[in-house]
This record gives C-alpha cells, sequence and structure tokens, in this order.
C-alpha cells in the first residue's frame, strides 16, 4: 500500500485546477440506464471510485468508453445483460445504490445489494426504500440484497423524505424520469451535485422544475435520449485545495473554483482570518494575517457547512488561535481523524458527535494513517503545516476522491511525495 510523504513549512504559491465533482459524476454515470441511447460526460474526474462504478455499469452489460485520460466517458445501455448489483462492488462503494432507482425506472426491477456500513456511519437505505415503495415499488431485503420490481413501471406520487438524503433525492430523482405521471419530492436534497443531475437529466429529455430547492416536480416521460453533459466543479476538492495556503501560508488560486459552490464554507473562512477572493478564472486564498482564529462549526445539509469538508476545516483549526467546537450532524462517526491529528501535537478532546479543538502554535510530523477519503486529506494538510516529516498510509482511501493530489501539491511547492510500499 501506498504512503504519502509531507515535509511541512513551505508556502505555497501558485494555481490549481479544480476535477469535475466525484459526487456528481458517481450520480450521472447511473443516468445511462434510463435510456438506449449515449450518455457523453465530459470534465469527468481520474478517480478510483469512478473505475468501480464503470466496472458496476459493465456488469449490468453497460458500455462505457474513457476517452481523453478518461475525462471523457461515453456511456451506453442499450444491450443490459443484467439487473442486479453484485455485493463484491457495492461494498466497496455506496454510491453503487445509484443504480437501484434507475434500474427500476427502465427496466422495472433490480437486484441491488445493500451496501453494509462503513467507516463513517451505518448508513442504511430506509430513506431511498420508502420513497420508491411510495412509487410503487416493491422491495423486499432477502440475503443482503434489496429485491425491486415494479410491475407495469413506477407510477408519480408525492414523495417526502424523512431527511433530506443526498442519495434518496437522486435515486427518486432519476427514477420519477420515467414513472407515469407527476412526482414531487418533498424535503429533497439541495446539493449542487442534484441540481448537475437535474440539468443533465433535462438535457436527455426529462421534465424536472425545482431542483436546488426542498421541492422538486418531475413530469414523467416515456423515454429519455442521448445527452452530453459536462461534470460541475467538484466543490469538495475546492474547499479541500482552498484551505492548503491557510496551513502553509502563501497564496493558492483554485481554477474553475466557484464561490457559489462553497458559500457557507467561504463565510467561516473569512471569518477564521483568510481571505477569498474571487478572480477571472475561480478563488484565490491566503491567510489574512498569520496564524487563522478559532471559530466554530457545525455540519448541515447543503446550503449549510458540508460534512465532506469537517475534517480538512477541524485540521485547519487545529493549529488556529482559541478553541474552536465542531458539531458533526449528518453522519454518527466522522471524527476519525482526530486520533491521527492529536499524534501529530494537536490537542482535541471529542465528545459523540462533538468535537472541541484547543489550537496549538505548531504541528509536528508524524506517521499517521487514513482512514476514510476526507480524513486521509486532511492529514496531508496537517502535514503541510507541521514541522517535520509526515508519512500517511493507507493512501488507497485519498485516491478514490483525489486525483493525484501529491501533483496538485507539488505543483504549487509543498514538499510532497508517494512513496510505493509493498
Ligand atoms: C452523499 O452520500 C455523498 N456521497 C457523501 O460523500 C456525503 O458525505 C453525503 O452525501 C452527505 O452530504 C456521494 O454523493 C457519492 P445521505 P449519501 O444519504 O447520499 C443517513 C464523500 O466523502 N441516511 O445524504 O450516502 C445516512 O446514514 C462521501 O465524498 C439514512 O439514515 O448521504 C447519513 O447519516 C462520504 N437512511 C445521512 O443520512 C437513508 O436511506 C446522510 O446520508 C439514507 C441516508
Amino acid at each position: 500500500m501506498d504512503s504519502i510523504v509531507v515535509k511541512g513549512g513551505t508556502a505555497l504559491q501558485g494555481k490549481i485546477k479544480i476535477a469535475g465533482a466525484k459526487n456528481a459524476a458517481l450520480t450521472l454515470m447511473p443516468a445511462t440506464l434510463l435510456s438506449e441511447e449515449p450518455l457523453t460526460l465530459t470534465n469527468a474526474p481520474r478517480l478510483s471510485d469512478i473505475q468501480t462504478m464503470t466496472a458496476l455499469l459493465q456488469s449490468l452489460g453497460v458500455e462505457v468508453t474513457s476517452m481523453q485520460d478518461g475525462k471523457v466517458q461515453v456511456l451506453s445501455s442499450h444491450a443490459m445483460t443484467s439487473t442486479t448489483a453484485d455485493y463484491e462492488i457495492v461494498r466497496k462503494m455506496r454510491a453503487s445504490n445509484l443504480v437501484l432507482g434507475p434500474l427500476l425506472a427502465r427496466h422495472h426491477q433490480a437486484v441491488v445489494s445493500l451496501p453494509g456500513g462503513c467507516a463513517i456511519g451505518a448508513r442504511p437505505m430506509d430513506i431511498h426504500v420508502t420513497a420508491l415503495e411510495a412509487m410503487g415499488a416493491e422491495i423486499e431485503l432477502k440475503d443482503g440484497y434489496l429485491h425491486a420490481t415494479a410491475k407495469g413501471g413506477l407510477k408519480g406520487a408525492r414523495v417526502p423524505l424523512r431527511f433530506a438524503s443526498v442519495g434518496a433525492t437522486e435515486n427518486v430523482l432519476m427514477a420519477a424520469t420515467l414513472a407515469k405521471d407527476t412526482t414531487i419530492i418533498e424535503n429533497a436534497a439541495r446539493e449542487p451535485e442534484i441540481v448537475d443531475l437535474a440539468h443533465c437529466l433535462r438535457r436527455m429529455g426529462a421534465q424536472i422544475e425545482g431542483e436546488g430547492t426542498p421541492t422538486i416536480t418531475i413530469e414523467g416521460v416515456d423515454r429519455l435520449g442521448a445527452a452530453t453533459h459536462p461534470v460541475v466543479t467538484d466543490r469538495i476538492e475546492l474547499g479541500t485545495y482552498m484551505l492548503a495556503p491557510v496551513f502553509a501560508g502563501g497564496e493558492v488560486e483554485c481554477i474553475g473554483g466557484r464561490l457559489d459552490l462553497v458559500q457557507s464554507f467561504a463565510e467561516k473562512l473569512d471569518a477564521a482570518g483568510v481571505a477569498v477572493t474571487e478572480t477571472a478564472d475561480g478563488l484565490k486564498v491566503a491567510r489574512k494575517n498569520g496564524r487563522p482564529t478559532a471559530v466554530d462549526v457545525t455540519t448541515e445539509v447543503f446550503p449549510g457547512f458540508p460534512t465532506d469538508l469537517q475534517a480538512q476545516m477541524m485540521a485547519m483549526l487545529c493549529t488556529a488561535k482559541g478553541t474552536s467546537v465542531l458539531e458533526e450532524k449528518i453522519f454518527e462517526n466522522r471524527f476519525m481523524h482526530a486520533p491521527e491529528l492529536i499524534r501529530m501535537g494537536a490537542d482535541i478532546e471529542v465528545q459523540g458527535g462533538t468535537a472541541t479543538v484547543h489550537g496549538v502554535e505548531r504541528l509536528k510530523g508524524a506517521p499517521v494513517m487514513a482512514t476514510d477519503l476526507r480524513a486521509s486529506v486532511s492529514l496531508i494538510l496537517a502535514g503541510l503545516a507541521a514541522e517535520g516529516e509526515t508519512v500517511v498510509s493507507r493512501v488507497y482511501h485519498l485516491d478514490r476522491g483525489y486525483e493525484h493530489v501529491e501533483e496538485k501539491l507539488s505543483a504549487v511547492g509543498a514538499k510532497i511525495e508517494r512513496v510505493a510500499r509493498s
């Protein structure tokens, strides 16, 4: 397993190109299941999660052609061979559950393995199931698989979500495009990845209104057609690299960054003493004057502070002036980066879903272990600010969601390299 070695203390200077959003691509790719016409995605990120989704779709008979070094994906499901998403693939990536809605909508059946829990929480699928049952699906759990059928196809319905689940909103939004009559999703998630999915579905011929608001209305159509769609910028990669100069000093311009994608995050940075400036090509970030100051953070559904940036923010607050309180409201176990940061000299107390961070002058490099995707990148960021060398192991977590992180950071002056370990 590879490790990444970071030597701290070098100020950063330069530009980082932000890639297409992992969490948009992972819902746009299964949308191909809704039509026998080809779906072309441009600005696709090159990540192992995309490879996993590709493998899953290919196991269903979808043709996936990668071009331009993976930046363009052409998908076609005109020759399906299966409607079963196998445990071996689903257990690796929860987003595999996003084939459920499209398979039900067009093929009226699906067998999808339950994803199982993961490092950050139990992550059940009750909201997905309840919503699709409201649209006429019959779904039974058997041997760890959801067996779903929709005799005569799905029917439009009013679908109130008990929680604004991103994945459940995406599954229902895709399913509703081919359901009979009208579907109204209430308490829908409002994340930019959902807005991007709606834009893509509309290009395919879907009739959708209200994406980005809590109520999305979809008029079912008989069939969807071909489309070409650019994957939206990755707001989590953007937020991650916006933090890099806050740790190490200097100034970084995130090319392709859009303030509307990270509004609540940027407001917290401003309160912490970090300057975020819109430029013609993206967002420029630098500390206003020296060490940032402590701020309190509570993760919420969009447009609140994103849970996927909580670990990175905690790492930054470890060397802020003062004490910060972070509340993780979306997942039940998303502080596993805390013990690793403490190994680097951070002063953090975790009580259930609340972490209190007392800022220290400086962190010290240490060998640390990545536990999940976002925790792993927070350790790399901490290494940028730490005295000495930090070795982050198990970086396969990182490769799931960040394109060539060592290349992007070394291009702006970071002392970082990947070390292949047997
Ligand atoms: C998406 O996961 C993202 N993944 C996650 O990003 C992100 O953290 C999450 O949304 C929240 O923003 C993708 O888009 C591929 P949820 P998802 O359904 O859809 C509970 C990353 O690092 N819940 O909004 O699975 C669930 O357990 C990943 O890129 C139920 O209880 O998130 C969790 O506590 C990590 N029942 C909360 O809701 C359900 O049926 C949020 O889940 C569904 C969810």
